[in-house]
């Protein structure tokens, strides 16, 4: 179809318009080359965050509102927010990747998928446990070793250990996509600690990150973890945000800091 600027008849041109044989969704069609996966990342927390919301109802509720009516509004909600983490796993994956990425991830096809699920899992559900599947944060304490496997074998990720002979002394994960990383874990034995291992252990990882292209890289941590902060302050990280009651046993929160590995701000 023509439009009038090029001869085209208008009344069917804007009939077209009003009528689109098919409808085709573009993150941005020059394209932009913006691409980051903190967007879903943000969606996904609040997939969560809702999940939760939900299940105490009563408490989170405004005075003005019934139970009900606050449960209808978290799903529609929810179910928005699931919606576009899948919109924004989908830019990254058909629009994002390419075949030189393929090549060096055999599973990016099957992670993708993975996440797409989960984030339609996460729409029906209002189990704040599958949202935080989707953020891919099932807790090792309650995963055990499969999880901590689980964690290691996925694409996308760096997984180090710090070895005294040949026992593990110490170990550190992260995950990356585009050019955003985080630190998912890093533990270090009560009785090697203070030797400088973590501080290793996070110089490795971050090299590994800086050589695939990463930019930034967030982790979360506890409020209350003295150790913890101090390390990742001496490395650079600064705190970028915070989220309430983000973890359980005992329930606090967190922390989230960010550290720009190319020197900007
Ligand atoms: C946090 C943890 C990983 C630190 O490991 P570590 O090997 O003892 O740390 P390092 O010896 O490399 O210390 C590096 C720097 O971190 C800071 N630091 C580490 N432990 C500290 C402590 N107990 N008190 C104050 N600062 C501390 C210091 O600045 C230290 O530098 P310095 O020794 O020159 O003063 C370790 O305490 C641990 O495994 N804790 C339990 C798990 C955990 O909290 N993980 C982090 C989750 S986000």
């Amino acid at each position: 179809m023509r439009p009038p600027s090029e001869g085209g008849d208008m009344r069917k041109f804007t009939s077209t318009l009003r009528h689109p044989a098919r409808i085709v969704h573009a993150h941005c069609d020059l394209p932009c080359g913006v691409y980051d996966p903190a967007q879903a990342r943000i969606e996904a927390e609040s997939v969560a965050k809702i999940q939760e919301k939900y299940q105490d109802a009563a408490n989170q509720k405004k005075p003005s509102e019934s139970e009900e009516d606050f449960k209808a509004r978290c799903l529609v909600i929810k179910e928005e927010r699931a919606d576009m983490v899948k919109h924004h796993l989908w830019v990254l994956w058909t629009d994002y990747f390419k075949p030189e990425h393929l090549e060096a991830h055999a599973n990016l096809h099957d992670l993708f998928w993975k996440a797409t699920k989960l984030a339609g899992e996460a729409k029906h559900s209002s189990d704040p446990k599958v949202g935080q599947q989707l953020l891919g944060r099932q807790r090792l304490g309650r995963q055990g070793p499969a999880g901590l496997r689980e964690m290691i074998s996925a694409t996308l990720t760096i997984g180090l250990v710090a070895l005294s002979g040949k026992t593990i002394i110490g170990y550190a994960i992260a995950r990356y996509a585009a050019d955003s990383g985080e630190i998912l874990n890093l533990a270090v034995a009560p009785e090697h600690r203070r030797e400088g291992v973590a501080a290793h252990l996070i110089d490795a990882l971050l090299e590994g990150l800086r050589s695939r292209e990463v930019r930034e890289v967030y982790l979360e941590v506890r409020e209350s973890n003295g150790p913890a902060r101090a390390l990742y302050k001496d490395k650079g990280f600064t705190v970028a945000g915070m989220r309430r009651a983000y973890y359980r046993y005992p329930t606090e929160d967190a922390l989230v800091l960010r550290l720009q590995l190319d020197g900007g701000a």
